[in-house]
């Protein structure tokens, strides 16, 4: 029988999980785990745009400061997630930008300016633009920021960011690279072209919310290409789900209904793969870490966001550690 002896102390890299600071807070069991495995931490929603300025010209910091205060005490690095998303932009921003596309920028730079300004030297790193493509395909996402700004908005982030903070690590993180190759090669050339411009990127993250029936091989490829840019790689939001997540994310197909020993078996084969692919192919010196996506079944944001059942952590609904978590620790 395999002994816990807690993911970090296994890792030659930063192991984080993304959590919910309340909830984390208010579960001695959950923390307890959370300290035993991290030394990273990111907040699921609590550092989005709408949890940090959901009203105009009030900067809630409250929750904010709470993760950093904890990150600090249980010396964790602390993950920044994240600064632009179409996703999370509230809704006076919106109706504001909509009108006067001047003031969007200027409020995108102050936006930044402030609060990686606030942060800085303790936010070690930021995703500093998520989701700027479409879910699959080479476009551009046509969102509100690139509709009202055009893609140079990507950069100006890159740019504020940087300026705010020139320690931290910057990144550019999206979701399916791992496995649509015209997606990947899209964001790459984008990389790439800031590269030569100059524009401070210094990371790309891959989601990862990947499924059982995406091909190791394709993803080995996706690392591999990715790794050739020299910039820091980070699998960002880590689960793997045995079900079929929609990606224009309007819910999920319910192929598997009920756990299975041998299903148990598999996830914990693929989650051993993708870590060491992680380990065998981005080089030590690129490799920023690995952040699950919650780590629980229980707490997973699977349920909830495609109303589906599913079993995507490591952990299960009662905390035990499943067949995933010793994958991941034969994996490192
Ligand atoms: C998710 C959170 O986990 C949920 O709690 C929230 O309802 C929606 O956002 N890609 C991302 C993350 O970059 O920010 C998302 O997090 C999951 C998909």
């Amino acid at each position: 029988k395999k002994e816990v002896i807690g993911l970090k102390n296994a890792a030659t890299f930063p192991i984080g999980t993304a959590i919910n600071i309340n909830r984390l807070l208010n579960d001695a069991k959950l923390q307890k785990l959370q300290i035993e495995n991290f030394n990273s931490i990111t907040a699921t929603s609590d550092m989005k745009m709408q949890s940090i300025l959901p009203v105009e010209n009030q900067y809630n910091w409250k929750t904010s400061d709470t993760i950093l205060q904890y990150a600090t005490k249980h010396n964790q690095r602390l993950f920044g997630h994240n600064l632009i998303w179409h996703s999370s932009t509230p809704k006076w921003v919106e109706e504001k930008g909509e009108k006067d596309s001047i003031w969007l920028g200027n409020f995108m730079q102050e936006y930044i300016k402030t609060y990686v300004g606030r942060y800085k030297g303790k936010v070690a790193a930021w995703d500093v633009v998520n989701e700027a493509f479409e879910s699959s395909g080479a476009n551009y996402r046509e969102s509100f920021w690139y509709k009202k700004l055009g893609k140079s908005y990507i950069e100006k982030a890159f740019q504020y960011a940087h300026e705010a903070d020139p320690e931290a690590i910057l990144f550019y993180n999206d979701f399916n690279i791992e496995r649509d190759t015209v997606k990947l090669n899209a964001v790459l050339k984008m990389v790439n072209e800031f590269k030569a411009k100059g524009v401070p990127i210094s990371g790309i993250g891959f989601q990862m919310h990947i499924r059982m029936d995406i091909p190791d091989e394709i993803i080995a490829y996706a690392l591999k290409k990715a790794a050739e840019t020299g910039l820091q790689i980070h699998l960002s939001e880590v689960d793997i789900i045995f079900n079929t997540h929609n990606d224009e994310r309007l819910g999920g197909i319910q192929n598997y209904s009920v756990l299975t020993d041998e299903m148990k078996q598999a996830q914990a084969e693929k989650y051993k793969n993708l870590i060491k692919m992680y380990k065998e192919i981005v080089p030590r010196e690129q490799q920023f870490g690995i952040t699950f996506w919650d780590f629980t079944d229980r707490d997973s944001w699977i349920k909830g966001f495609f109303n589906l059942k599913d079993w995507p952590c490591i952990y299960d609904d009662n905390l035990q550690p499943k067949p995933a978590y010793f994958g991941v620790l034969d994996g490192l």
